[in-house]
């Protein structure tokens, strides 16, 4: 059976939105379908309110419970940072998991990472690389972006650019200004694509 995908993320400015967006076209392209999950808000609006934080998507199903995902084979999480790892929302959400690591209901399943930051040199690589404990203490298959489909892409040095072989990125700015731009949409297409390439090799039940 082709395997079920989820793109699960947070985003407080909509900059890892569009990234799940294109990550999906990326999937739908390579020939399968994802469902989109947007991690529960934990801060009050009137905090929001404070962080000049917009509205969050009323389309988007919002994740409470973590056994939803159980159902799935495969998932892109994606993570906006903070200080070089999950910001509070998602870690709440994955502090909601102790029945699913104690029983392994995701063990053995796959999982990708794309990630947002202010910044260059503000923790792209470092989230990804925090977020490898809470995949392996899951037993998540990490599944790279690597450089295979984009090396021409990673290696464009032309124009300031997020994103890593350890999975698609974007720079929002300082003040959450700059928006994603065609090659890190591109690169976040590319990997829903390889992802789905990836996941599909393997069979499931
Ligand atoms: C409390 C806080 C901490 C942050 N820490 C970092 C950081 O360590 N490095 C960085 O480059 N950006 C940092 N940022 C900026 C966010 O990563 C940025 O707002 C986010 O990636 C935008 O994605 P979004 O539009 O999907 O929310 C921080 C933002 C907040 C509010």
């Amino acid at each position: 059976m082709a395997p079920k995908i989820a793109i699960v993320y947070y985003s407080m400015y909509g900059h890892i939105k569009q990234l799940a967006d294109a990550e999906k076209k990326g999937v739908e392209e390579a020939g399968g379908s994802a469902k989109l999950f947007q991690i529960a808000e934990t801060l009050p609006d009137e905090i929001l309110g404070k962080m000049y934080a917009p509205p969050k998507p009323t389309d988007v199903e919002v994740l409470t419970d973590p056994a939803t995902l159980e159902e799935y084979d495969a998932f892109l999480f994606g993570i906006p940072t903070r200080y070089g790892n999950f910001p509070a929302q998602w870690k709440t959400f994955i502090d909601k998991t102790g029945k699913q690591w104690s029983t392994g209901a995701f063990w053995g399943k796959y999982a990708g990472l794309f990630i947002s930051t202010g910044t260059q040199g503000g923790g792209q690589e470092s989230t990804a690389i925090a977020a490898q404990s809470t995949l392996a203490h899951h037993g998540f298959i990490y599944v790279p972006l690597g450089y295979k489909h984009t090396f021409a892409l990673l290696s464009d040095l032309s124009e300031i650019r997020g994103g890593s072989p350890w999975g698609a990125g974007t720079f929002s700015g300082g003040d959450g200004s700059r928006q994603p731009s065609s090659k890190e949409l591109e690169l976040a297409q590319i990997q829903g694509r390889a992802f789905y390439e990836t996941v599909s090799k393997v069979s499931f039940a």
